[in-house]
């Protein structure tokens, strides 16, 4: 059997793990509204400003998001709230008007998706985050397409930490199931060894069950180290296992608190949370 760096505690479901020494820097009193405290987190999204184009409305206003080293966050709020376009920006996928995008304390605001790639950025976006006519082990190669060195380590890692992607490593992506194919999305994501993972939505449209495993599967990739900044529709689940949740609401920050904090605030329970 490879050692397996993803896989040291399986299944572990004690939300306690991810931060096990509950961190006291982690600590703005519940519904604030903007983010306190991100000042040394190793990805932050800056006061970000913007929306789509040259002439587009702004979407973001002022959006604060960002992650501690391997710690996971999670962004949370209605549809349309512009979680997603939140992600975009942090990629460098949308131009700010106004703050800036910082990697372990460098200003990386002026460089393109392909360049945070390099820098330790890894994106899996909300829709069409698969090739579905390449096999599964294609998807993974084209994951690994910045990297010049031998990825095949990487690649088992990936295959260790989801085993069914392993036996469905021939056929085309599109065959397999909701949830598989997250995994496929996230395990191409993981095949450029990024320090941080930025995931929209990876439990969108698949079983509690799934859910649950793929929780487990995230817990498990932030305990090697890797920073998880997350868009989650499920809202409670998701506060359940992060160590920071944002609460977003028309492109603002709403609320922002540990994820504890956030399930623990009234306002948030009944506005976000469904009481
Ligand atoms: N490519 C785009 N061009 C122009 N406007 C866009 C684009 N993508 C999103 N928007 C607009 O930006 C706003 C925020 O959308 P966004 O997709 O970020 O929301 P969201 O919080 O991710 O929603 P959901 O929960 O449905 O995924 C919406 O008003 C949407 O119409
Ligand atoms: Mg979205």
């Amino acid at each position: 059997m490879s050692k397996n760096p993803y896989q040291d505690d399986h299944g572990n479901k004690d939300a306690s793990i991810t931060n096990p020494q509950g961190r006291a820097e982690f600590q703005p009193a519940p519904g604030t509204g903007a983010a306190a405290h991100t000042g040394d987190a190793f990805l932050i999204g800056d006061s970000m400003t913007g929306g789509y184009g040259k002439t587009g409305p702004d979407i973001l206003h002022d959006c604060t998001i960002a992650v501690n080293k391997g710690e996971i966050a999670v962004i949370v709020g209605p549809n349309g709230a512009g979680k997603s376009t939140a992600m975009k920006a942090t990629f460098g996928m949308l131009n700010l008007r106004k703050g800036s995008v910082r990697l372990d304390g460098e200003d990386i605001t002026g460089l393109s998706p392909q360049d945070r790639v390099i820098k330790g950025m890894g994106f899996v976006p909300q829709t069409h985050n698969i090739f579905t006519s390449m096999t599964v082990e294609e998807n993974l190669e084209m994951g690994a397409f910045i990297r010049r060195d031998d990825y095949k380590g990487t690649m088992a890692q990936v295959y260790d930490l989801f085993p069914i992607l392993k036996e469905k490593r021939r056929q085309p992506a599109g065959e397999l199931s909701g949830g598989q194919r997250q995994q496929v999305a996230v395990g191409r994501a993981l095949m450029t060894r990024p320090k941080v993972l930025l995931l929209d939505e990876p439990t969108a449209g698949v079983s509690p069950i799934v859910m649950d495993e793929l929780f487990d599967r995230i817990i498990e990739v932030a305990r090697t180290g890797i920073s998880i900044l997350m868009v989650e529709q499920n809202a409670r689940q998701a506060l359940e296992i992060a160590d920071k949740g944002y609460v977003l609401v028309q492109g603002a920050n709403a609320h922002t608190g540990t994820g504890k904090d956030l399930l623990a605030d009234p306002e948030v329970r009944r506005s976000f949370l469904g009481g």
